[in-house]
């Protein structure tokens, strides 16, 4: 059965790694003899000029009929400065695809690379053979949380309001997650809150022990405060295998990790509905970075983060870990031979990037 793809480019650079990796997928999924449908619609900012929305009613329905989700990135300077009201949904294409398809986990797998070893900001000493994976609840929290608002006070001010909140259900599922992921790794999972001070972090931390302690004793779990958990990634970070976390904390630490790969530019990420065992998840595979409006337009973003995107997304949706580890091997390829953008420190161009890696694809024996 053919795959229906859905591309929502998006704003910024989003377009332009998109295409690189739409190239590399399409290069894949031909020497492979696979077969899918793209489908390609408006998200973001580019959306709200068009129809005065983020994105549309039916572009919904494409992504509910869809098997995945190839998306950019959305937003800039323009449109972040329009004063919305409303709900996150509604002022979000990402944040309304996310939610209303319940793509609940987030994966965001953090590698020190052999190839970039010396470009990356932290020692090589202390990143070399890291990886491990941030899985970032991202349905609930703070990002969600009602009450929300800007309100007028008695005495005149205006207060800005926002509610962390989870309940035992949107842990427990994020947590199995988690474990799930740990089982087939190291059996380690380190769960990270703010359990010292805030409510839901009690509750996170009580839940994630339950189902650690009845459902996953054989995974080894340890807990962090957020702050420790950051030093602790800039510190040592090959003690991590799995980190999972809530929405807010994980948008933070897994930018600050990304560096660990020697750029944004490098982080790939899956949002999946999470069906454990299932060989075959829906899914939303995007860069981690966003629309980058200080190099845009240049053709000089690093499109790795979106092509890696794809690996996952074989990964994942087709069921095909041997094509993510293909798509891998060629981004490696691609870098040990020197074609590096300018994050990372070279002067190679999006398009040159993205044939190094269409070149470096292993052939189809046979
Ligand atoms: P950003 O991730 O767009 O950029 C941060 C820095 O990283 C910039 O200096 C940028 O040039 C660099 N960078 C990012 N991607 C790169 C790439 N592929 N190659 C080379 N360099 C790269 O974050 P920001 O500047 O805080 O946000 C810009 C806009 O993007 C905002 O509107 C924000 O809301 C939006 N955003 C969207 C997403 C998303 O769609 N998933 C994610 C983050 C931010
Ligand atoms: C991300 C982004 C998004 C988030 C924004 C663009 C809504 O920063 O995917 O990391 O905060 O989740
Ligand atoms: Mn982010």
């Amino acid at each position: 059965m053919a795959k229906k793809i859905l591309v929502l480019a998006g704003d910024g650079v989003g377009p332009e790694v998109t295409a690189a990796a739409e190239i590399v997928l399409r290069a894949i999924l031909e020497r492979h003899g696979l077969a899918a449908i793209f489908e390609h619609a408006l998200v973001g900012g580019a959306c709200y000029d068009a129809t005065g929305e983020f994105i549309t009613d039916e572009t919904m329905r494409l992504a509910h009929g869809a098997d995945c989700i190839l998306f950019g990135s959305e937003g800039g300077p323009k449109w972040d400065e329009l004063e919305l009201s409303g709900t996150p949904e509604s002022r979000s294409g990402l944040i309304r695809l996310r939610r209303e398809l319940e793509l609940f986990a987030n994966l965001r797998p953090i590698r020190a690379l052999d190839e970039l070893l010396e470009f990356s900001t932290f020692r090589a000493d202390v990143i070399r053979g890291v990886d491990f994976i941030v899985l970032r609840e991202l349905c609930g929290g703070i990002y969600f949380g009602e009450p929300r608002g800007i309100v007028c006070t008695a005495d005149g001010q205006q207060r800005g309001i926002d509610t962390q909140v989870y309940t035992e259900s949107e842990i427990s599922r994020i947590a199995r997650a988690g474990f799930e992921l740990a089982r087939f790794r190291r059996r380690k999972l380190t769960s990270v809150d703010k359990a010292n001070v805030m409510e839901s972090g009690v509750l996170w931390r009580r839940v994630v022990s339950r189902i650690g302690r009845e459902e996953f004793p054989e995974v080894a779990l340890n807990h962090l405060y957020v702050d420790n958990a950051a030093m602790q990634i800039v510190r040592n970070p090959r003690q991590f295998d799995v980190l999972v976390t809530d929405n807010l904390f994980g948008d933070i630490l897994s930018d600050c990790a990304a560096m660990i790969s020697g750029s944004l530019g490098m982080l790939p990420s899956a949002s999946l509905s999470f069906a454990a065992g299932a060989k075959e998840q829906k899914g939303l595979y995007e860069p981690v970075h966003g629309s980058a409006p200080d190099i845009a337009g240049r053709g000089i973003a690093n499109p790795a983060g979106a092509i890696l995107s794809v690996g996952l997304m074989l990964k994942y949706t087709f069921g095909r870990a041997d094509l993510c580890d293909q798509v891998e091997h060629a981004v490696r390829t691609a870098l040990a031979n020197g074609c590096r953008s300018m994050d990372l420190g070279g002067n190679a161009t999006t398009a040159q990037v993205t044939d190094a890696v269409v070149a470096a694809l292993r052939p189809v024996l046979n």
